[in-house]
């Protein structure tokens, strides 16, 4: 496994196995891994000759009252997890490189990046798909593999992907859990025990939503309702959103729904922000 801190290192060696004909994954992440990222490198190592992790905290995607400063990060752990699942190439950047003095240039989905999760984040996904397009830019994978974890940021990065004619494949890989149904993130590090337990809470209420639904339950209000009352049962954390929307372009859907819905969730618990998700219908 070769660790490459610099663009035209990496660019350097990816073109050697270009011109060997491989095809190259990419799997972008921030670090402090666990089983969710290990699940994209995983997929990548099955369909790609190569795969190509990419380790960067980017400041960018991160408001000014954030968590950049205690994002949790661990490189040495990081690269023993990658070497040990056969990553070929794990790309190590400083902002610095990423971001040379003069840049000025942003790439960002007008709509998209507004709603839901942009709207709690201004300006994250524009960091997010920024960023993600100089990556694009540098390794020149032939797949790129997303988590449906970040539902949103799936969907942005199809979405750029497509307008801006950007000849990568976009895989999404689904959620992985903990066994008590939390969604494995970095940010679960910075939990407290006692939030850590409480969190389970996001979980169980998809889990009530996708049973109604297997009851036949369509009405948006009712769906909205249990798992609101599954959130609001566990004191610890604060709701920011529930979202039930269009699962496929993620547009408004209110009465009844014919088609299949994502929910959408945000919860705090002190500081740390928990998301996850849920296609029911
Ligand atoms: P990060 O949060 O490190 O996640 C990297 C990738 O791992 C993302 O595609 C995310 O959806 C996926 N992932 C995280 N938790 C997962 C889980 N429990 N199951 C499956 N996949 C999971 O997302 C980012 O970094 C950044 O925004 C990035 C795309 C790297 C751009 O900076």
């Amino acid at each position: 496994m070769k660790v490459i801190s610099t663009i035209a290192d990496l660019r350097a060696a990816l073109k050697l196995e270009r011109r060997s004909g491989k095809t190259i994954g990419l799997v972008p992440t921030m670090g402090y891994l666990h089983v969710g990222h290990m699940t994209l490198v995983r997929q990548s190592r099955k369909s790609c000759d190569v795969t190509v992790a990419s380790i960067f905290v980017n400041p960018t995607q991160f408001g000014p009252n954030e968590d950049l400063a205690t994002y949790p990060r661990n490189l040495e752990r990081d690269l023993k997890l990658l070497e040990a699942e056969g990553v070929d190439y794990v790309f190590t950047p400083d902002a610095a490189e990423i971001y040379r003095p003069g840049a000025e240039t942003i790439v960002e989905t007008t709509h998209l990046s507004r709603i839901l999760m942009g709207r709690i984040r201004p300006g994250h996904f524009r960091g997010v798909t920024t960023v993600v397009s100089k990556l694009f830019n540098i390794v020149q994978p032939t797949q790129a593999f997303f988590g449906e974890k970040d539902y949103q940021q799936l969907a942005i990065i199809r979405r750029m992907v497509a307008d801006l004619d950007i000849p990568v494949e976009i895989v999404g890989v689904p959620i992985m859990r903990e066994a008590d149904g939390l969604a494995c993130s970095s940010r679960n590090a910075m939990l407290t025990p006692e939030d850590r337990n409480a969190a389970v809470v996001l979980s169980k209420s998809l889990a009530a939503a996708q049973a109604l639904a297997a009851q036949g339950e369509r009405s948006i209000t009712a769906i909205r309702k249990a798992i609101l009352t599954v959130l609001k049962a566990e004191p610890r954390g604060t709701v920011e959103a529930v979202d039930i929307r269009d699962a496929e372009d993620l547009s408004k859907v209110s009465g009844k729904f014919t088609k299949p819905v994502v929910v959408l969730l945000t919860v705090r618990f002190g500081k740390v922000r928990l998301i996850d998700q849920r296609v029911i219908g």
